[in-house]
């Protein structure tokens, strides 16, 4: 879900306008429904199922008078996206209105209470008990601040809280184990989930660290710690292009962030890269032990990057195993003082992957975030963290950011094993004009018109290719909403050749540099059941006539062809789900940050 809150005592833009521009570019945190509340001598809420359009439609079209607002896009957690279930909540006699990310786990408990107590609850949300608490507190004498604080003291799970109260010109936040930021400059003060949500208006933020409450409002930013006491806080400026949330003329984010992976790359690479020695340095792990053994733990395409790493370190004689964080236990996993725990983690909220590196914590291992959020939640609670700096990438579907994570995590495994190898490093280095030259001449898009509409696209690949295999698959899943599956090739004849038909196109990534001939032998059992193969390749020379269609990448050191490979996948998936006209930015059923296990 995504929170954003303005407070705009000292400034002439509409409070309303801010807000759906925040909600606008937080709508790919989660969009079953969406809402606002507006606080003035009254609290106004607006809120509607669907996306953030559906709520503009709602919104007044005359300027409305308001001191402050906070809004909201959700992603079901508890009810299903309904009017009724969207945020904001607000207590009996609307005098509050709240927006919350995370979930409350002791909600049936307290809504009991509140219940006993004669408050009548219109959702069927986690949510709804906080805006009831408040509403008890403040009946109970308190103000607006220790109405909310004695409220946020009762809950238990994660939270990140916004509210604003009747005839109260300030927004109250609090967060634990949930992002929220706050935007700072002279004329406004607004806070939100992430930093793109208020871009537009201001690159001076403070992070908020768990437990510590803020209030934004005419005099600036406040923020406390749980007793009330003053934080001092510093305020950082973010170096994200404000263009950098936009589309920038491509027709969605997904396809402007394929095409962003280059600039993405070179600014991963910015300084790491030493080609005198031949090695890598990582400023943020400088000091870091070297590892014995090496545990990740990850979701999704970050799961695959992480797979393509552990391959990456046992080739460098580390110890090294990727786990599905949801999987992941680690008092059940030998660890020793040897073990580094990496979670990798784009949004670095993804709860499931928070969860695996707390059990690593608790059992006093050595942690390490991979993330591309500064100040995220992963960052904050490992012992170290490596980020990829992608850039925002608002497209639900991972791109950019994987390509990043997967440069990142390939200098992560030479940095850690003090390897040194001047064509690793001039490789890498040459990444960024590799990539933009498959962007520029690839034929993915007239190649994924001739597949629209198969029954299955199934994606094979060997070694260092094989979790790029996976992640190929996923993407055509997430894109096109068609049945995909990944591979290692040598396992299709061990089960899944029986699903193979002239129906289903076989993608399969050769490199010539690696297991050439057995990727051709591969491709020789699917031809024979009749599938059309598309050779992703560096060897067009060697595949030509055993395959029906090419897609090529530059040549590049062997460790690389999986990143190069992905590429054209990316493009692949992104053009049939184009021709099925899906909803490609916001695929059904799944959001970008998934906050909960
Ligand atoms: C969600 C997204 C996936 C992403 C996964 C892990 O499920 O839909 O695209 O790969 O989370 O996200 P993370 O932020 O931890 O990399």
């Amino acid at each position: 879900c995504g929170i954003i809150g303005y407070a705009s005592a000292r400034d002439d833009r509409p409070v309303l306008e801010v807000l759906s521009n925040g909600l606008s570019r937080l709508e790919y945190r989660g969009y079953d429904s969406a809402g606002v509340a507006l606080a003035a001598s009254e609290v106004s809420v607006y809120k509607r199922e669907g996306e953030v359009t559906a709520l503009e439609e709602q919104l007044p079209d005359a300027p409305v008078d308001a001191l402050a607002g906070i809004g909201h896009t959700r992603w079901s957690t508890h009810g299903p996206p309904t009017d009724e279930n969207a945020h904001p909540h607000t207590d009996c006699r609307d005098r509050v209105a709240v927006v919350h990310n995370g979930i409350v786990e002791n909600y049936r408990e307290l809504r009991a209470e509140l219940e006993a107590a004669g408050h009548a609850f219109d959702s069927e949300t986690d949510t709804e008990v906080i805006p009831h608490l408040i509403g008890a507190a403040l009946e109970g004498g308190a103000d607006a601040d220790a109405a909310f604080r004695r409220a946020i003291e009762r809950l238990e799970g994660s939270y990140a809280v916004a509210a604003v109260f009747r005839g109260c010109e300030a927004v109250y936040a609090t967060r634990y184990r949930s992002p929220l930021v706050l935007g700072v400059d002279d004329r406004c003060a607004l806070l939100a989930s992430d930093v793109p949500a208020f871009l537009e208006y201001t690159d001076e933020v403070v992070y908020l660290e768990d437990g510590q409450f803020a209030t934004i409002g005419p005099t600036g930013v406040e923020v406390r710690d749980r007793r009330g006491a003053p934080v001092d806080v510093s305020v950082e400026t973010v170096d994200w292009n404000p263009e950098d949330a936009g589309k920038s003329g491509y027709e969605h984010y997904t396809l402007k962030e394929i095409h962003e992976q280059p600039r993405a790359v070179r600014q991963c690479l910015r300084g790491r890269p030493q080609p005198f020695e031949g090695s890598i340095s990582i400023e943020e792990l400088e000091d870091v032990p070297r590892p014995t053994e090496v545990q990740f733990a990850a979701c999704g395409t970050s799961y695959h990057a992480s797979l393509y790493a552990a391959r990456l370190f046992r080739e460098r004689g580390v110890r090294a195993t990727a786990f599905l964080a949801s999987e992941y236990d680690a008092a059940a996993v030998p660890i020793d003082e040897g073990t580094l725990v990496v979670g990798v983690t784009q949004s670095g909220e993804t709860a499931d992957t928070l969860r695996a590196l707390r059990t690593a914590n608790a059992v006093g291992a050595r942690t390490l975030a991979v993330t591309n959020v500064v100040g995220s939640s992963a960052a904050r609670e490992t012992d170290r963290a490596m980020y990829v700096r992608a850039g925002p990438e608002i497209g639900v579907a991972a791109t950019k950011t994987f390509t990043s994570q997967q440069v990142a995590l390939a200098m992560l495994s030479s940095a850690l094993t003090d390897d040194r190898s001047g064509e690793f490093v001039a490789a890498l280095r040459a990444l960024p004009d590799r990539i933009q030259s498959i962007l520029d001449d690839s034929r993915a898009r007239e190649i994924a018109a001739e597949y629209v509409g198969s029954d299955a696209y199934f994606f094979v690949g060997r070694g260092l290719a094989h979790p790029v295999a996976l992640e190929g698959a996923l993407k055509t899943k997430e894109l096109t909403y068609e049945h995909a599956e990944g591979f290692a090739a040598g396992e299709l004849k061990h089960g899944p050749l029986a699903l193979v038909t002239p129906e289903t196109p076989v993608i399969a990534l050769v490199s010539g540099r690696a297991n050439t001939e057995r990727m051709l032998g591969t491709i020789t059992e699917v031809r024979a059941r009749g599938a059309p193969v598309v050779a992703v390749t560096d060897d067009p020379e060697s595949v030509e006539r055993r395959v029906d269609r090419v897609l090529r990448v530059p040549e590049t050191h062997r460790r690389f062809f999986p990143i190069l490979a992905n590429v054209q996948l990316q493009l692949l998936a992104y053009w049939v789900a184009n021709g099925l006209g899906r909803s490609i930015d916001k695929p059904r059923n799944l959001a970008k940050s998934v906050t909960v296990e």
